[in-house]
């Protein structure tokens, strides 16, 4: 697992010279954030506590916070309410996480390096713990301090709410256990792949334009760009799936291939999976040109996204 530099690059996250040291910049402040959201003490529901702190802050890359922060600093968000944002994000993302490696799921012994949340307390606590962190979630949006205007609060839930629920993510999650063992088309894996992962990090990529009020063009930009990044982005979980090493992924490699999950590689194999991850990440970087040289960390971002190894 990557350890996060304690000595970072003097300087706001817009300003951070390349990808990489925006990513640990974000890691360090929104890691703050979510320690300070996150619930803690000595009551008889320590042990759930324990377990969203365990799969909450146990290292991960910080992309979909990079983005809330990101999109925030185009429009001059403060801080503290991006922060805030990037923290619900990355709880949500958490809890996805947890309950996408249970045993009723995709069921997987390790995560980011160590043991599975269910593996290192039990199934039951780990249910609980995903429950507990997408409860949080909203309630850090609903509180005042990430947006003074009522509306703009409402928005954020329910756009979140829209990202994660019953037509985003979890509806993305059916179709995948659903279609194990079977052979999709390639529309309908686009579809599920966007629904699943895409539908989150559309959410982050957008959620910095509802906090500072942008115009529609703008937010339809930012929207575009994280459909490809998305996209991308899954095609290249599942290309390490196939091609990374336990040490680098943190979860045991080749489980696509074992569960028969339908995937861009096992449809197209890892060649046209990859020059598609591709495209998508050059496409993503065009819908951004009205932004300029402010957004020049996601159209590194977008390269980010299928060249890496974790
Ligand atoms: C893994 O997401 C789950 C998918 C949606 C493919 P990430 O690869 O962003 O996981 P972390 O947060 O870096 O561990
Ligand atoms: C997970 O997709 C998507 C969500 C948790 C919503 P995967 O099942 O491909 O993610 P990994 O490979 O376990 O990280
Ligand atoms: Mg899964
Ligand atoms: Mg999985
Ligand atoms: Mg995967």
């Amino acid at each position: 697992m990557r350890t996060v530099p304690t000595q970072l690059h003097p300087m706001p996250l817009i300003d951070q010279p390349d990808i990489r040291s925006a990513l640990d910049f974000t890691t360090l402040t929104v890691e703050r954030a979510m320690d300070r959201l996150l619930p803690k003490g000595d009551d008889p529901e320590a042990r759930l506590f324990e377990a969203m702190r365990y799969s909450a802050l146990s290292g991960g890359k910080r992309l979909r916070a990079f983005f809330v922060m990101t999109g925030a600093a185009l429009f001059g968000v403060s801080t503290q309410a991006a922060q805030r944002v990037a923290a619900a994000v990355e709880f949500v993302h958490a809890y996805s996480l947890i309950h996408d490696d249970l045993p009723a799921m995709d069921d997987d012994d390790f995560r980011r390096g160590q043991p599975s949340c269910h593996k290192r307390f039990d199934e039951a606590t780990a249910i609980l713990a995903g429950d507990a962190l997408q409860s949080l979630a909203f309630e850090v949006l609903a509180h005042e301090d990430t947006h003074g205007d009522p509306s703009v609060r409402i928005q954020l839930i329910s756009g979140l709410a829209q990202a994660i629920g019953p037509h985003g993510m979890v509806a993305g999650q059916m179709v995948d256990m659903d279609a194990s063992g079977k052979t999709l088309s390639i529309g309908q894996i686009t579809r599920l792949q966007r629904l699943k992962t895409g539908a989150l990090i559309s959410y982050a990529c957008s959620a910095g334009a509802l906090l500072g009020k942008a115009s529609d063009p703008a937010r339809h930009a930012l929207v575009a760009y994280a459909h490809d990044v998305g996209l991308a982005f899954q095609i290249a979980d599942d290309l390490l799936d196939v091609e990374g090493t336990h040490e680098e992924i943190g979860k045991t490699p080749g489980k696509d291939v074992v569960t028969g999950k339908a995937t861009f590689v096992s449809l197209l194999g890892r060649g046209r999976a990859r020059d598609q991850a591709s495209l998508l990440a050059d496409q993503a970087g065009r819908h951004l040109d009205m932004f300029g040289d402010k957004a020049e960390l996601l159209r590194q971002a977008a390269r980010y996204v299928v060249d890496r190894r974790r």
